[in-house]
């Protein structure tokens, strides 16, 4: 079963991004540990990043072109603001986890919104980058 990770914006940046919240671990560090993960669920991963949201949207329209059994998206900042990545995770009708290395609920209240959050199955937030790992989970188990 093939599974989509989406990464919203600056997420290419991880590593040298705010360490203190986000961590010391690369997005390409991350993709790799998700890689080997997801081969020992017998998933199939496709792990992607891009900073412009349309990307994002026609990324989730291919998961559901392609039969993805789900998406795990970080959508960085897009999670509190994007009307159109909520209206994607409807309209592709894939179970779709919200992630995130950190806890926004215990951050900025502009963070406490999550447009994603109310069309995703499920939330993992606040594990850092073991949340990858712990969402491949969550899907294996769909
Ligand atoms: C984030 C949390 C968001 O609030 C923030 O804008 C990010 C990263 C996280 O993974 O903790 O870019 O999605």
């Amino acid at each position: 079963p093939l599974v989509m990770i989406l990464n919203g914006p600056n997420l290419n940046l991880l590593g040298t991004r705010e360490p203190a919240i986000y961590g010391h671990d690369t997005l390409n560090a991350i993709a790799a540990r998700s890689a080997t993960h997801a081969d020992t669920l017998g998933l199939t991963l496709e792990f992607r990043q891009s900073n412009h949201e349309g990307v994002l949207v026609d990324w989730m329209h291919e998961a559901r072109a392609r039969g993805a059994k789900a998406l795990i998206l970080n959508a960085g900042a897009y999670t509190h603001t994007s009307v159109a990545l909520h209206d994607a995770i409807k309209a592709i009708e894939l179970p779709v986890i919200e992630l995130h290395l950190s806890n926004p609920h215990t951050r900025e209240p502009f963070r406490h919104e999550s447009y994603i959050g109310r069309a995703a199955k499920g939330v993992i937030a606040g594990f850092g980058a073991a949340g990858y790992l712990l969402a491949l989970d969550a899907v294996a188990r769909l």
